[in-house]
């Protein structure tokens, strides 16, 4: 078996291959002239395991091209993170179900796909093959851990991540709650409030996702607004998009971090040893 990573997803296909104590097989990634993409993967052995952020239209391609050039093998998919998940049904007539279009196009020349922390687990309908889902709830239990807070208090920025809330505050036995949000627009968010007692208390406010920042900086805002002594952020893919870092440090959210499965310089936790644990248990193998 080798492991081979799309371009933005080698620190953690590297801690994967030293988790599993599979070898790396080196991948080189260039372009053709006119900017269409191109690699080269190292030898490869009959089995293959492919680690590969969606975290842009390129990565999407560098995948179907990783896949293609491992066809001599029995393939495993891992999408630490997966793009275009969030378009997960058709919310208005004439649009496409993105999550369902990009599944199906990353199915064929697999046998199995891993994703980690999906918005939500129906996406894994849509794949051709079996799909599993991977939490890593644990592993961001551990960072609040880390942080030697007193007595914090978990937050789900609205009830969707109450279950993913839940499972990083039972890491420490903390408290768990959850606010109410409505979405304004794209980039804007309303928390209404809820009888949440944060006066005094140190905040951790996970999500699966930070893109713009928008839910968090405007939980932010309100949980200060309610004395809150402190407030962090945790989540599981740092997209971080349109300055999201900046507009939660401002919010004044004390720490931003993320996992590897969207590198990035947030990523202070790992999703290598929840994938490695999910390939190793998994029945295939
Ligand atoms: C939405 O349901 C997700 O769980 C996240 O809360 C959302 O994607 C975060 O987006 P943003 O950072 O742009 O507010």
């Amino acid at each position: 078996m080798r492991i081979i990573s799309t371009e933005r997803s080698q620190v953690l296909a590297a801690r994967i291959s030293e988790k599993l104590g599979v070898p790396l097989a080196e991948t080189k990634f260039t372009r053709f002239p006119d900017g269409e993409m191109y690699l080269r993967c190292g030898d490869l052995d009959d089995e293959t395991l492919i680690v590969s952020s969606i975290v842009n239209n390129d990565m999407l391609v560098q995948t179907l091209l990783a896949i293609d050039a491992a066809d001599r093998s029995r393939n495993t998919l891992v999408l630490p993170y997966l793009g275009y998940a969030r378009q997960d049904r058709r919310f208005v007539p004439g649009e496409p179900i993105s999550a369902r279009a990009v599944a199906r196009a990353l199915s064929s020349g697999i046998e199995r796909a891993f994703v980690v922390d999906v918005h939500d687990p129906g996406v894994l309908d849509y794949f051709g093959v079996p799909a599993k889902d991977i939490t890593i709830a644990p592993a961001i239990g551990g960072y609040v851990g880390d942080l030697n807070l007193k007595n914090p208090l978990v937050l789900a920025p609205d009830e969707g991540a109450i279950e993913f809330a839940a499972d990083v505050a039972a890491v420490g036995g903390w408290d768990c709650d959850f606010l109410q949000k409505t979405r304004l627009s794209g980039e804007e968010v309303r928390i209404a409030p809820k009888t949440v007692d944060v006066a005094g208390r140190e905040v951790v406010i996970v999500d699966d996702i930070i893109s713009t920042g928008g839910t968090l900086a405007t939980a932010a805002c309100m949980l200060r607004e309610q004395g809150a002594a402190s407030i962090h952020a945790a989540c599981v893919h740092g997209v971080l998009a349109s300055g999201a870092y900046t507009r939660l440090r401002a919010a004044g959210v004390s720490s931003v971090v993320s996992s590897d499965t969207y590198e990035n310089a947030s990523s202070f936790i790992s999703a290598a040893n929840a994938i490695a644990t999910a390939i190793t248990e998994d029945v295939h193998c």
